[in-house]
């Protein structure tokens, strides 16, 4: 295990069932429909990455990057979008967001109304994580992973200061890590 992590909240092996359990849901609710992933950079690479290959209906799959919580652990409460979506086949689409946490609620509750605005056929959402505790606007994700209590979680995608990204696992990061 890596040094910085106090422990392991969600095995690697926990990750891929969490996956697979998504994504048959989703193949299912949206057979025959044309369905979009839309990746939330860069959180979310990892859990994209598996959930796309698990998914068992034909998928397109695109990227959007908004601003993030920088390098401090907690957030800003502004969404900027810093790369959009450019496609002309929306009213045709069937939109799913895929986050990798939800914490405040305030990125996915600005993303929907976004992208419905923009003339998106639907736009739902699904999450690797959630920490509902922590929520300022109200806001449920249609799919959901795993359910967390308020701690900083790296790995899988997530990070502290770009790092810790790559780890197979979530973990929760030392407090001597962001505090220091
Ligand atoms: P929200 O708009 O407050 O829901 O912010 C969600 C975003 O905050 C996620 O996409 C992450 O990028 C980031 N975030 C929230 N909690 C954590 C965490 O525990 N570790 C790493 N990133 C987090
Ligand atoms: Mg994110």
């Amino acid at each position: 295990m890596n040094n910085d992590i106090k422990s392991i909240l969600v095995s690697e092996e926990e990750c891929q069932e969490i996956v697979s359990r998504i994504a048959d849901k989703i193949s299912e609710e949206y057979r025959g429909r044309r369905l979009l992933l839309v990746c939330i950079l860069k959180g979310s690479v990892v859990f994209m990455g598996d959930l796309m290959k698990k998914i068992h209906i034909p998928v397109e799959i695109d990227f959007m990057k908004v601003s993030s919580y920088g390098r401090s652990s907690k957030s800003s409460g502004t969404v900027n979008i810093l790369l959009d979506l450019y496609r002309s086949d929306l009213p045709e689409t069937d939109i799913l967001i895929v986050e990798d946490i939800i914490d405040s609620g305030r990125t996915l509750s600005y993303l929907v109304e976004y992208l419905k605005l923009k003339g998106a056929r639907s736009v739902k959402t699904v999450t690797m994580l959630d920490k509902p505790s922590r929520r300022e606007v109200d806001f449920v994700p249609d799919y959901r992973g795993k359910v967390i209590p308020d701690e900083f979680v790296v790995g899988y995608g997530l990070d502290y200061a770009e790092k810790y990204r790559a780890l197979p696992y979530i973990g929760i990061l030392k407090p001597e890590v962001y505090e220091k």
